[in-house]
């Protein structure tokens, strides 16, 4: 069968991004042409030029300005939601007026806590599985070092993570992946500084790990580094969606022999490749769902788990660095995005 797809707001992530790039897809439209089982029969956007650019660039025969008419007109099976954050909510509400089959809804799920538990429980009651783009749950590297933990490092005994930017822009993503590799967290205590923030926090295994900021302007990173006893490996993020890693095995120091040292030698523990499909797969796994009944792979739930620990981070750093627990039950809005995604657009 072939799923009649349609993708709601012709941005960065729903088409522009493609122009920047086109080894591995890294955009829904690039996805959706890619695997066998879906077509994009439209597309809408408020801007409609936006729109007809996009289907024009795409080869699809429908564009729209307004969601109600392309929705009740095309009757897709899966819909992506690519509007900015603040507009999720309503835009799901809408769609769930329409027999569709399943939601494929960019991050942050909303910009607001109570926003994403209602988009939850409205898809749970019309059975439609929502799906947040949280792409390295897909990403072959990252599951790949997951699974292989305990093998890789031994025991967890720091994290680290390193990013750059606005934390309402990458927040959800790093939380999750967090989140994705160790489990609960327990509580944050964070720290403004420009556009981000820096944030100590413990997870409920006790793991205790920092989150690091940097200026956009000055590095793009989004490094997470693993020290184990009995290696560490850093896993970093190329432009674009690329990745690199380093690994070292801890042994002991051919001068100070008291010491342990994190050497270089034994890299070729994970001398493998990683392909970079995360994007199908997104789309795979909301197929999946849709035949199969089953939870997908990164379910509104877990996009809710992340924008909590970032509205707690985001409490913590207005009230003094206070430590926040888990649950953050505060009903509070995330501010909107500034725009920063645009440096990824070349001229
Ligand atoms: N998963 C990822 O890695 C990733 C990467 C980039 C952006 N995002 C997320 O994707 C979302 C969009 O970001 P972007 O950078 O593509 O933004 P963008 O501004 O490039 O595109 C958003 C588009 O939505 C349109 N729009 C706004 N309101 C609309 C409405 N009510 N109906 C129809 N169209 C509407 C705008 O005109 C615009 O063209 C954000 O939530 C962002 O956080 C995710």
């Amino acid at each position: 069968m072939t799923y009649k797809t349609c993708i709601i707001g012709c941005g960065n992530i729903a088409s522009i991004w493609s122009n920047l790039f086109s080894k591995w897809p890294v955009t829904h439209m690039a996805a959706y042409q890619k695997h066998s089982k879906t077509e994009v029969v439209g597309v809408c956007d408020i801007d409609i030029n936006k729109a007809k650019e996009c289907a024009l660039k795409w080869n699809v025969k429908k564009f729209y300005s307004n969601m109600d008419e392309m929705l009740s007109q095309l009757k897709p099976d899966i819909v992506s939601v690519c509007t900015p954050c603040e507009n999720h909510y309503d835009t799901v509400k809408k769609i769930l007026q329409f027999p569709i089959k399943a939601i494929l809804c960019e991050k942050p799920i909303a910009d607001n806590l109570n926003k994403a538990k209602e988009m939850i429980k409205l898809c749970k009651e019309k059975n439609v599985p929502l799906i947040i783009n949280h792409p390295r749950r897909y990403d072959e590297l990252h599951n790949y070092v997951k699974n292989n933990l305990s093998h890789l490092v031994g025991n967890p005994k720091k994290i680290s993570f390193f990013y750059s930017g606005e934390i309402i822009n990458h927040g959800s993503h790093l939380f999750d992946l967090l989140k994705n590799y160790f489990g609960e967290i327990k509580w944050v205590q964070a720290d403004s500084e420009g556009d981000g923030l820096n944030i100590l926090l413990k997870f409920k295994s006790g793991l205790v790990g920092s989150v690091l900021s940097f200026d956009f302007d000055d590095i793009s990173i989004f490094d997470l580094s693993i020290i184990g006893d009995k290696a560490r490996i850093d896993l970093i993020n190329k432009p674009f969606w690329d990745y690199d890693y380093r690994y070292f095995k801890k042994e002991k120091d051919l001068i100070m022999d008291k010491a342990n040292i994190f050497s270089k030698n034994h890299s070729e523990d994970i001398d493998k490749k990683f392909d970079r499909e995360f994007f199908v797969k997104a789309v795979d796994d909301t197929i999946r769902s849709i035949e199969s009944g089953e939870k997908p792979i990164s379910p509104g739930e877990e996009a809710l788990a992340a924008l909590e620990v970032m509205m707690a981070a985001i409490y913590s750093s207005q009230n003094e660095g206070k430590r926040i627990n888990l649950p953050f039950e505060i009903d509070m809005i995330l501010p909107k995005a500034k725009g920063e995604l645009k440096k990824w657009q070349k001229d």
